[in-house]
């Protein structure tokens, strides 16, 4: 059987919260070596050293050692190791550069800056490993006015332009999608260029630096209606469920039999038209001239809604679905999150994997979603326990004795448990010169 594609490759992981980690967790998964390297406090997402109450741990037990409990880090690091290292420290700074000399990718995604201000940016990295790429994900980016602003997901939904376009019919509140998906989505942008600078160093021998940011990331993705503002100068209205340039009609929700069941459907072509007419079993009103084409289907959505929803209404959502899939027209069932998880479609992809987590026990977990011919697929590693792997990295890795390890733990530059504090050693706000007075 073959190798995963980044097999070989070694990541120096210093992300944080979701949108670095998803990027590392997709290179993991695609078979790099990646060494979560936490700050003192731990990463973010563990929540520091004691339990606190917003935190979703784990089973629901924040346990002796909550910081390996965490679910919102145990559900973002699967397949990582992890090590702890003081860089405001020399001794600190130091042993990340031997890391980095043996390593072909660092990420981070702190504020801009942080990096280098903790001296170990690209022109230090490089310095001991040439062709080392460094990539870093910020909210704004390494320059422009607000470079050094802090960020989070739910903070780029609004500022990319996403939440402008979330609303019912009428309304002019903006809202939130439910899940901050800029911060993967940024991820995922970071993994390819990644992956596109490993191959640019194979090809030259050159490393690089990356720099992403969260709201470029956001913009790209708002996609048509952007084009719709450059091309059109027309600013999108906000439409519910339906579709955000009438492209489609029947378009979005309908409720089904069950307690607050729901279907979505989507209708563009004539061809999915008939083909929905006769599958819903040429009703009358499928005829009728109001409904005969996309423009009057449009101009009679509130009526055309109503009749859709009456069908649907007598049916499970899943049995709409089936009879509307058998006729080649796009359904699909709105989904709990829990009724995912006996998905039989899933279920015979393999998508849920359950691994063993030393402290929580059975974990049920998203499988790689990646899958190569030639290539056995195999369970991921849980995320890892607080420096797990301190020993392996410094070590074995990085070939310091036992006695230089030691040391390094008694002087506070290597990490065995969080320390006690805030998740971040951050001074309270970023540098004034930075963010302007
Ligand atoms: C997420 C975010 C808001 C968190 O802010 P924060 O916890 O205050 O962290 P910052 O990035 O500003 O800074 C990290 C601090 O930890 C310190 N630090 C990080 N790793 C360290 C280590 N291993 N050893 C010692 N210090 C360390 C840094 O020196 C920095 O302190 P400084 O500002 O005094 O130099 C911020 O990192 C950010 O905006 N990141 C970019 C956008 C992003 O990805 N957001 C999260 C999306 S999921």
């Amino acid at each position: 059987m073959g190798r995963l594609p980044l097999e070989g490759v070694r990541i120096v992981d210093c992300t944080q919260v979701w949108g670095g980690p998803y990027c590392t967790t997709i290179l993991a998964d695609l078979g790099a070596e990646t060494i979560k390297l936490e700050p003192p406090y731990g990463e973010q997402a563990r929540g520091g050293r004691k339990p606190v109450g917003r935190h979703y741990y784990t089973k629901g037990e924040s346990g002796e050692k909550p910081w390996n409990r965490d679910s919102t880090f145990v559900a973002r690091n699967r397949n990582k190791l992890s090590v702890s290292l003081n860089l405001s420290k020399e001794r600190g700074k130091e042993l990340f550069k031997e890391l980095t000399r043996i390593s072909d990718v660092v990420v981070d995604n702190f504020a801009a800056g942080v990096m280098d201000r903790l001296g170990v940016g690209y022109d230090e990295l490089r310095k001991v490993k040439p062709d080392i790429i460094v990539a870093s994900g910020n909210g704004y980016g390494r320059d422009g006015p607000w470079s050094a602003y802090h960020s989070y997901g739910v903070i780029q939904e609004p500022m990319c332009g996403f939440m402008s376009l979330t609303g019912y019919i009428g309304d002019d509140i903006p809202y939130r999608s439910g899940v901050d998906h800029i911060d993967p989505l940024t991820g995922i942008h970071m993994a390819g260029a990644i992956m596109a600078a490993l191959l640019h160093r194979h090809k030259t021998g050159e490393g690089q630096q990356i720099n992403i940011s969260m709201l470029e990331s956001g913009i790209n993705f708002i996609g048509p209606a952007m084009l719709n503002y450059i091309l059109n100068g027309k600013l999108l209205e906000h439409k519910g469920n339906r579709h955000n340039q009438d492209a489609m009609a029947p378009h979005g929700c309908y409720r089904c039999k069950g307690k607050d069941d729901w279907v979505a459907i989507a209708i563009s072509s004539k061809e999915d038209w008939s083909a929905f007419c006769k599958a819903t079993g040429d009703l009358p009103w499928t005829k009728e001239r109001r409904f005969s084409d996309l423009h009057n289907r449009l101009k009679n959505q509130d009526e055309l809604d109503k009749l859709v929803e009456a069908w649907t209404m007598k049916k499970d959502k899943y049995e709409v679905m089936r009879i509307l899939q058998k006729a080649g027209v796009a359904a699909g069932a709105v989904n709990s999150i829990g009724e995912l998880f006996s998905e039989p479609h899933l279920k015979a992809r393999r998508f849920w994997q359950t691994v063993r987590h030393p402290e929580i026990g059975p974990v049920t977990q998203m499988g790689p979603k990646f899958k190569f011919s030639g290539v056995a697929e195999r369970l991921a590693r849980p995320a890892p326990l607080f420096a797990a792997d301190t020993d392996f990295v410094f070590k074995k890795l990085i070939g310091l004795t036992h006695a230089e390890l030691m040391q390094a733990i008694d002087d506070g530059i290597v990490f065995t448990e969080p320390a006690d504090g805030k998740h971040s050693p951050r001074k309270s706000k970023p540098p004034e010169e930075l963010v302007g007075g």
